[in-house]
């Protein structure tokens, strides 16, 4: 029986690797010879090298625990369990793999680490005359501009990607134990077919580095300039850092990759023959849009790597909130900017002519996902800097097709609009979203606009994804929406815009009219007779600034807040206190809650007001139906109030709250419950039994307003309360935790 071995991690595990054979050891191949070592992950480690002098370095180095001059040499000891990873310059496989053919045995592993895969799997058939079981074709997407058996670094594939890419020859039990070795040392292993792996590094690392290269290159070249490195500076430095890499090796795969390599830099070259002519012809829209949309882009990588874009599901992040009981909320408060009103500036500002310039525009997730939609399909939008945006409108006709499916993360505004404005587009395109929204409904929005003659597919039971086919010829619609909402009567008058004659929206209940208010405020038309909001195409939209006030949904939190502490007493300054949005106002006063609205005045075609809270004991009441639209996202914070109350609130015509960003009938009974409240369920709304508050651990389901709504319960629990599953409370209110504490919730995050 073999030893077993101690990992790091303390956990007693077998090695995944019996012996290591590194061919080739420098940065690549050396850095796992370490790495395995380090980890107790394989039993030897033998390194094959052409020079005498490697070999000793590299077990001087504690690299390897013996080196030998050619694979013949140790070719007898090896058996199944083995591994064989060719680490030499991508044109060198051919010959060692000529050598290990006629010397290894077919039960070892071999794998290799070279940049490309075509010319390598080219290599096998040529060694092998065909594709062996046992050849696993891989790639470690890390790398060093050193190079070298003293370049060695145990640490060099911890976090990083190796992408392996079997073929169908593959054996499974090869690409296992090649799977295992690479995560033993920290790696995250994906697998790609051949041709995609060459098409996407040729891009995203074979291009930047013939760049780099050329441009030192024709920097070092001009005697003009030779002083220039003498003054160059930071930007010279990040940009050209991999033109320190090693020549061979980046010779050797561009040869291997010469296609792929080749059309990444035409496309390059016409991007930036392009730019040329800008620069030349003092072009700043075109410049602008260049360098706006690469910075985004940058961003938003820069983002993927810290894990925080809105295009990784949020819920990956697990966040907790724990909420120590008792206190109160006192203050002056600014929340940040309304959701609702902040989609809809960037979505009517891109299709507008002219700069529009936004003020407290809310950098949420939601909003955020909408921005980079429209940047993807070619609108050019500056900022969001400190709530400020500007954007460049393409007008109604101007939007061009994006390069892949729009993801709009947690946001169902978001899909539904989008959906209305791209049935009108000459182009096809596909909204997706995260698990949350994936399972919300879409029919409500694509039913009206195939009556308007859009094409619109959704998968199974109308479910995101939503494909809009471009092209299709709209026609105005009479529509009499059979629910109450803001989404799909907004969705249907975006794509009225592009409808032949009037399209005209009858709601059951008023929904909020945003809409409605902003294409007035951009010139365009929209007649409200009754219940019913009408629009004609044929006009234009013109750019205009808008001041998006503080977002009622959010203060709710707060309002509630003051309601249910004694001793509170908060304002929340300029917040938007629309008619179709005041139902949390309403339905608290109703309960007995204190509130004054001071200092009323209208802001860009959207009334605003400070709105104060001052505790008062609350009563149960039996809630309006009227109020629901009025207040359909704030009924989870309202429950939290009916739960501090006296005596019995009852809710009903509310059956919209079961398919909002999770089940919110169903997710607050049941936390309230763990929290010892009275709360039972009905199929359109709930009865709960106002009385005391306990601690318990609840979930959010992901759903932002419900971690917010059990955050502030806490002020009246008689224990600690903690809320699973909080990060998508960044999708409507980024600074919610800096100003929960500010305002004495005793809450922590981890
Ligand atoms: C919204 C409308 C409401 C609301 C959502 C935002 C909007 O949805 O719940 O948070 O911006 O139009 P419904 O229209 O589906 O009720």
């Amino acid at each position: 029986m073999e030893p077993r071995v101690k990992r790091e991690s303390g956990v007693i595990s077998e090695p995944c690797v019996n012996r290591l054979v590194v061919v080739g050891i420098g940065l690549i191949g050396g850095s796992l010879a370490a790495a395995l070592k380090q980890a107790g992950a394989c039993r030897e480690v033998i390194g094959v090298a052409r020079r005498p002098q490697t070999c000793a370095d590299a077990v001087a180095l504690g690299v390897v625990d013996r080196a030998v001059l050619s694979i013949a040499e140790v070719a007898p000891e090896l058996a199944a369990g083995d591994v064989i990873f060719v680490a030499v310059p991508t044109l060198t496989v051919t010959a060692i793999l000529q050598q290990i053919q006629a010397c290894v045995a077919p039960e070892v592993t071999i794998t290799d680490g070279a940049s490309v895969k075509g010319s390598v799997i080219d290599a096998v058939r040529t060694a092998y005359g065909c594709l062996p079981a046992q050849f696993v074709a891989g790639h470690p997407i890390a790398g060093s501009e050193r190079s070298g058996v003293e370049a060695s670094n145990p640490d060099l594939y911890k976090a990083h990607r190796v992408i392996l890419t079997p073929t169908p020859e593959t054996g499974a039990s090869h690409l296992q134990r090649v799977r295992a070795m690479w995560q033993a040392v920290g790696a995250e292993v994906l697998t790609m077919s051949v041709a995609e792996h060459d098409e996407v590094l040729a891009a995203t690392s074979h291009l930047p580095h013939v760049i780099a290269y050329s441009l030192v290159d024709t920097l070092a070249n001009d005697s003009e300039n030779e002083n220039i490195f003498r003054y160059a500076a930071g930007g010279f430095r990040d940009f050209t850092r991999i033109a320190s890499s090693d020549p061979v090796m980046w010779h050797d795969i561009m040869r291997a990759n010469k296609h792929s390599v080749l059309a990444a830099l035409d496309l390059f070259s016409d991007n930036l023959s392009r730019l040329r002519s800008a620069i030349a012809g003092e072009d700043s829209e075109h410049m602008l849009r260049v360098f706006t949309r690469a910075k985004s882009a940058r961003d938003h990588f820069s983002k993927m790597l810290t894990k925080q874009a809105y295009s990784q599901p949020m819920q990956d992040q697990q966040i907790t909130y724990t909420v120590q009981p008792g206190g109160s909320v006192v203050g002056v408060l600014r929340v940040p900017g309304d959701k609702s009103i902040s989609h809809r500036s960037i979505m009517l500002g891109s299709i507008a002519e002219g700069v529009t310039e936004v003020e407290g525009f809310l950098e949420g997730e939601d909003a955020l996902a909408t921005l980079q939609a429209f940047r993807d399909m070619g609108v050019v939008i500056e900022g969001p800097d400190h709530g400020r945006v500007r954007i460049h409108g393409v007008g109604l006709h101007g939007l061009q097709k994006p390069p892949g499916p729009l993801y709009v993360g947690n946001s169902g505004t978001s899909m539904r609009l989008l959906a209305g404005l791209l049935a009108g587009q000459k182009f096809d395109a596909e909204l997706t979203g995260d698990e949350s929204l994936s399972k919300r409904p879409m029919n409500r929005v694509a039913n009206p606009l195939r009556e308007m003659g859009a094409n619109i597919e959704t998968a199974e039971g109308g479910l995101p994804p939503v494909k809009v086919r471009g092209g299709a010829e709209l026609h105005g619609i009479d529509y009499v929406m059979p629910m109450a909402s803001a989404q799909v009567k907004s969705c249907v008058l975006l794509a009225g815009l592009y409808a032949e004659g009037t399209t005209r929206v009858t709601e059951p209940a008023t929904t909020r009219d945003h809409t409605e208010r902003m294409l007035n405020g951009f010139g365009y038309k929209v007649d409200r007779v009754g219940a019913a909001a009408s629009l004609t195409s044929g006009g234009k939209l013109t750019a205009t600034k808008i001041e998006v006030p503080a977002d009622i949904s959010s203060a709710t939190f707060f309002m509630v807040a003051a309601a249910i502490a004694p001793g509170s007493d908060v304002t929340l300054n300029h917040v938007g206190i629309n008619p179709t949005r005041e139902g949390v106002i309403n339905i608290l006063r109703l309960m007995g809650a204190d509130i004054s609205l001071q200092n009323p005045r209208e802001v860009g075609g959207e009334p605003v007001a400070d709105i104060r809270v001052r505790y008062a004991p609350l009563q149960g009441i039996r809630i309006p139906e009227d109020q629901v639209p009025l207040a359909i996202d704030e009924f989870p914070a309202l429950f939290v109030a009916a739960a501090c109350a006296s005596g019995k609130t009852i809710l009903t015509g509310a059956e919209e709250l079961r398919v909002k960003e999770s089940d919110r009938i169903q997710a607050m009974a049941d936390g309230l419950v763990t929290l010892g409240v009275q709360a039972k369920p009905t199929p359109d709304g709930i009865e709960i039994v106002g009385g005391p508050i306990g601690g318990g651990e609840v979930e959010s389901h992901g759903d932002h307003r419900i971690a917010m709504s059990f955050t502030i319960a806490g002020l009246r629990a008689t224990d600690t309360v903690v809320v699973k599953n909080c990060a998508n409370v960044g999708t409507s209110f980024p600074t919610f935790v800096k100003l929960a504490q500010a305002a004495g919730i005793k809450l922590t995050v981890n």
